[in-house]
C-alpha cells in the first residue's frame, strides 16, 4: 500500500513542477493517420500477429519476422513490398495433445515461434513452442527468394528442449554466440524450471541448477548479451537480465519481485565431481531503479521489461546498459528507465556475497572465507593456471552452488531514473537507443514503445551538478489500434525505426525535419539532433566525417545560438487573421502551437497602431483558455488586434494576429448576407464542444442562423498555397483547422494548429 501512497505522491510532484511537467509531455504529437499522410509511416498489417522478434539484415536488406506458425521475409527498405512466408505449424498430433491437456487453440495450441537468430552468412536458427512440444531448425534464408509458399515438415526441425519454451506466454530471452544457443527459458511443460542453458554447439548442453530457488525462481528473461571484460578473450562472459522471485526479500508479505543481471563465463563447462554440465561461475546480483518519494521511501520500479547496450565507439568493454522497468502495480502505471555502467555491474560481482547460515537466519554478507580461485572467476591466464573449471577445487565448486548471490546491487548512472512516467495511460514496452552525431555533438536518442501502441522520442541534455533533463520530442501513434509494442529494432544504415505488435509491422522513419516549420529559430527549437537548420530549411544533419573540435552537449545553453550564428532570420512569420463578430454574441479566437512545450501568452494593442500591449486577462464576458480566448457576448470594447504570443525556452513570438470587429447587429445583418463564409469553421468537433457549454440548446439554431458552411475534410493546404489576400478579400484569411495541418508543403503550415488528440496526462 506504502508504493501506491508514494507513487501517488510523485504524481502530484510531477504536476506540481510545471517546467519539468512541460518538458516531459511531449513536444509534438502525430496520430496514426497523419504519420501515414505525412509518408512517415509504412505499415504491413498481418493478422493473428504475435510479433515476437523482428531481425534485420542490413547487407541482405531483408526484415525477418517471428510469428505464430510462420517466419516472413520482408524488405528492409520498404516491408510492405513482397513480404513471404515459411509456413511452419506444430505437428497435428501434437495440437491434439496440447488441446486435451486444455490449453487455448488460438494462444497456446500453435507453433509461436521464440527463438530468432542468424547462424551463419547463409541460415537463421529459429525455434517455435510447437503446441507445447517446443522445436528448432536451421533455415536457410534462400528459402524466400522463391516465389512459392514453402512449409517446413517436422523432419526438418529438431528437438527444441533447453532451447525454447513449451508455454508460449513465458518471457523468454536467447543469443547465439560464436555458434552456441545460450537461452533464458522455463523450459518444461509446467514452466517451473525456469533455466539458463547453452546448446547447439559441439560442447555438452550446460545449464543452472534446476529447482533450485537460490539460483532462479520463476525467472522471466528478458536480455542475453556476451561482454568481453579484459583483453583476454578467456574472460569473455555472457550476461543475462531478468526479473524473479526474489528468496533475499520474501517473507510474511508474500511474493516480491527483483530485476537480476546474472553472468556465466563463457568457457564454463561445468564442474567434474558436483554441478556436472551445469554452470560453475554462474553469479547473480539485484539491479535497482528507484525514485526516493517525499518520506524518504524509495519507489521501486522492479519489473524489467527489456535492455538495450549502447557501445561507445572506443571503450568497447564498457557499454551503458539501458534498462527499462515498471511497476509491479497495475493500479497505478509506472515506468522508468534506468543506465547502469558495465563497470559498476563488474564491480558489484567483485564485491561481498550474500548468504544466508540457515533456515532461521537473516540473509546478511557472507563473512567467511572465500575459496581460490574467487567462484565467478574464469579459468584463463590472466586469473591463474587452471585450464577448464572442471579443474576447479571442489570447494570452488561447492561455493558456487551455494553462493550465487551478490549482496550489493547495482546502482543506476546519478543514482536515479533517466525518465520516469506515473499516472499516465500506458507503460513503457520496449526500448531503443541510438546514438546521433548531431551539430553540437552526440545525443543519445531513446525510442520507447508502449503497450497503447505509441512509440516516444526523447533526449536528455545535461543541466547543473550533472542532473539531466529529459525532452520528448515526439509521440507518434504507430499502430492505429494501440497494440502493445512487443518489439522493436533499428536499420541504422538506412534510418528506419521497425516496430512490431500484433496488428502488424510499421516501418517508422527516424526523423522527418521539414515538418518542424520553414524558420531557423522553429528548426532550432525542435532540437532534435538528427535535423539542421542549412541555410534555407529544416533537413537532416549528415555528419561529414568527424568534426574537429566537435563540442559537447550543453555547451550551447540557447539552441537558437545556432540560428544567430549563421545569420538566419530569427523572425517566425506570424499568421493574420481577421474576425467579425456581431455585438452579443460569441466567437472564440484560437491560437494551438504546434509544440506542447510552448507557454501562449495574449495580448492586446492598445490601439490600431499603437506599440502599447495588455496581456488579455479573463473577465466576465471574455476567457483566456487553453486553445484561445473565448468571448461569450462580444462588446464593442472587445474590437481591436490581438497577438497570440508563444515562448519556448526563452523564445518570444507571435504566432497568431486577430482584428477582431465588433459589429452592431443591424449592421452585421447587411454584412452576413453580402457574405456567405463567415470566419468560424463549426465542424470542429471541440469548438462545438466549447459553444455548447455557453449555448447548450441553442447551438445548432444559432449556427444555422448564422449561415456557417460545415467545412470538413478539407486539406488545409489547398486553399492556403492561393493567395490568401485575395481569396478571402479584405475580411482576410478563415480560420482553418483541420488535422494533418503539419504537412511539409503548406506555406504558413507552421502556424496552424496540428493536434487535436487530447493530452496523454
Ligand atoms: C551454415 O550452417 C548450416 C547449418 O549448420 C550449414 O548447412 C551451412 O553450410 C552453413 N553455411 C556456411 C556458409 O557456413
Ligand atoms: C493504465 O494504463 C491502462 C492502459 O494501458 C489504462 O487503461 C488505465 O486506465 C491506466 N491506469 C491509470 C491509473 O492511469
Ligand atoms: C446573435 O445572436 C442572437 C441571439 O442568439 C441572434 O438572434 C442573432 O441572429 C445573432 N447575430 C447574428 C449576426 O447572427
Amino acid at each position: 500500500m506504502w508504493r501506491f501512497v508514494t507513487l501517488v505522491l510523485l504524481v502530484h510532484l510531477e504536476v506540481s513542477q510545471t517546467g519539468a511537467w512541460r518538458a516531459s509531455q511531449p513536444r509534438l504529437q502525430f496520430t496514426h493517420s497523419e504519420l501515414v499522410q505525412n509518408g512517415r509511416l509504412l505499415s504491413l498489417s498481418l493478422a493473428a500477429g504475435d510479433m515476437h522478434s523482428l531481425l534485420p539484415d542490413e547487407d541482405g536488406r531483408r526484415l525477418y519476422v517471428a510469428m505464430k506458425d510462420n517466419l516472413l521475409s520482408t524488405s528492409l527498405d520498404d516491408i510492405t513490398q513482397n513480404p513471404s512466408k515459411l509456413y511452419w505449424p506444430a505437428s497435428p498430433d501434437r495440437i491434439q495433445e496440447c488441446l486435451m491437456a486444455g490449453k487455448d487453440p488460438e494462444s497456446e495450441c500453435a507453433n509461436f515461434l521464440r527463438v530468432l537468430q542468424p547462424y551463419n552468412q547463409t541460415h537463421l536458427y529459429v525455434c517455435g513452442t510447437g503446441a507445447f512440444n517446443p522445436r528448432c531448425a536451421f533455415i536457410a534464408t534462400s528459402v524466400f527468394l522463391k516465389s512459392e509458399r514453402h512449409t517446413l515438415s517436422f523432419g526438418q526441425t529438431e528437438c527444441g528442449k533447453g532451447k525454447c519454451p513449451y508455454d508460449p506466454h513465458q518471457k523468454t530471452a536467447t543469443a547465439i554466440i560464436d555458434g552456441e544457443l545460450y537461452a533464458g527459458i522455463s523450459s518444461d511443460f509446467m514452466s517451473r524450471d525456469s533455466a539458463f542453458f547453452r546448446s547447439l554447439g559441439s560442447r555438452h548442453v550446460v545449464r543452472t541448477e534446476q529447482y533450485d530457488s537460490t539460483w532462479l525462481q520463476d525467472a522471466q528473461f528478458v536480455k542475453v548479451a556476451s561482454m568481453a571484460e579484459t583483453d583476454n578473450p578467456e574472460d569473455d562472459k555472457v550476461y543475462v537480465f531478468f526479473t524473479e522471485r526474489a528468496q533475499e526479500a520474501e517473507g510474511a508479505a508474500g511474493k516480491v519481485l527483483y530485476s537480476r543481471v546474472a553472468r556465466v563465463c563463457k568457457n564454463d563447462i561445468g564442474g567434474q565431481r558436483s554441478l556436472v554440465n551445469k554452470w560453475s561461475t554462474f553469479q547473480k546480483a539485484r539491479m535497482v531503479c528507484s525514485v526516493p518519494g517525499p518520506d524518504g521511501i524509495q519507489t521501486h520500479f522492479d519489473q524489467l521489461q527489456d535492455i538495450f547496450i549502447l557501445h561507445d565507439g572506443k571503450d568497447k568493454k564498457n557499454p551503458l546498459i539501458y534498462g527499462l522497468f515498471t511497476t509491479s502495480s497495475d493500479v497505478l502505471n509506472g515506468s522508468a528507465v534506468c543506465v547502469y555502467r558495465m563497470q559498476d555491474v563488474v564491480r558489484v560481482f567483485k564485491g561481498n556475497f550474500y548468504h544466508k547460515e540457515g533456515p532461521e537466519y537473516k540473509w546478511a554478507e557472507f563473512t567467511g572465507k572465500v575459496p581460490y580461485p574467487r567462484p565467478g572467476t574464469c579459468p584463463s591466464s590472466t586469473y591463474g593456471s587452471y585450464r577448464s573449471t572442471r579443474e576447479y577445487p571442489d570447494d570452488v565448486i561447492f561455493f558456487s552452488r551455494t553462493h550465487p548471490l551478490m549482496q550489493e546491487a547495482v546502482m543506476p548512472l546519478g543514482g536515479r531514473p533517466l525518465l520516469v512516467r506515473v499516472g499516465v495511460h500506458y507503460k513503457f514496452s520496449r526500448l531503443l537507443v541510438d546514438r546521433v552525431e548531431a551539430v553540437d555533438g552526440q545525443y543519445n536518442v531513446l525510442f520507447i514503445g508502449t503497450d497503447s501502441g505509441l512509440v516516444l522520442k526523447s533526449i536528455h541534455l545535461p543541466k547543473e551538478h550533472g542532473v539531466t533533463q529529459e525532452v520528448t520530442l515526439e509521440q507518434l501513434q504507430v499502430f492505429q489500434n494501440k497494440s502493445p509494442v512487443t518489439t522493436m529494432t533499428l536499420s541504422k544504415r538506412k534510418q528506419w525505426l521497425f516496430v512490431g505488435s500484433a496488428e502488424g509491422v510499421a516501418q517508422l522513419g527516424l526523423f522527418q525535419c521539414e515538418l518542424y516549420g520553414q524558420a531557423c529559430t522553429e528548426c532550432c527549437l525542435a532540437r532534435d539532433p538528427y535535423c539542421t537548420w542549412d541555410g534555407h530549411a529544416c533537413s537532416p544533419f549528415v555528419p561529414i566525417a568527424r568534426r574537429r573540435n566537435a563540442r559537447q552537449v550543453g555547451d550551447e545553453v540557447d539552441p537558437l545560438t545556432q540560428c544567430v550564428r549563421q545569420g538566419a532570420a530569427l523572425q517566425v512569420e506570424a499568421e493574420q487573421r481577421t474576425m467579425i463578430v456581431a455585438e452579443g454574441n460569441g466567437t472564440y479566437m484560437e491560437c494551438l502551437p504546434k509544440s506542447r512545450h510552448a507557454v501562449v501568452t495574449w495580448y492586446k494593442q492598445a490601439g490600431e497602431n499603437s506599440a502599447e500591449l495588455h496581456q488579455v486577462q479573463s473577465g466576465e464576458q471574455l476567457v483566456v483558455i487553453e486553445r484561445g480566448v473565448l468571448i461569450r457576448r462580444a462588446e464593442t470594447a472587445h474590437s481591436g488586434v490581438y497577438h497570440c504570443q508563444l515562448e519556448e525556452h526563452g523564445f518570444r513570438w507571435t504566432a497568431v494576429t486577430v482584428r477582431l470587429s465588433v459589429w452592431s447587429p443591424y449592421r452585421a445583418l447587411a454584412w452576413s448576407t453580402s457574405n456567405p463564409n463567415p470566419s468560424l469553421d463549426v465542424s470542429q468537433p471541440w469548438y462545438q464542444d466549447v459553444m455548447a457549454l455557453i449555448h447548450p440548446s441553442r447551438l445548432q439554431q444559432h449556427c444555422q442562423r448564422l449561415g456557417f458552411r460545415q467545412r470538413r475534410n478539407r486539406k488545409p493546404d489547398q486553399e492556403q498555397t492561393k493567395n490568401p489576400k485575395t481569396a478571402d478579400g479584405p475580411r482576410g484569411e478563415r480560420h482553418k483547422h483541420e488535422g494533418g495541418g503539419g504537412r511539409g508543403g503548406g506555406r504558413k503550415s507552421r502556424s496552424k494548429p496540428q493536434q487535436r488528440s487530447p493530452r496523454s496526462t
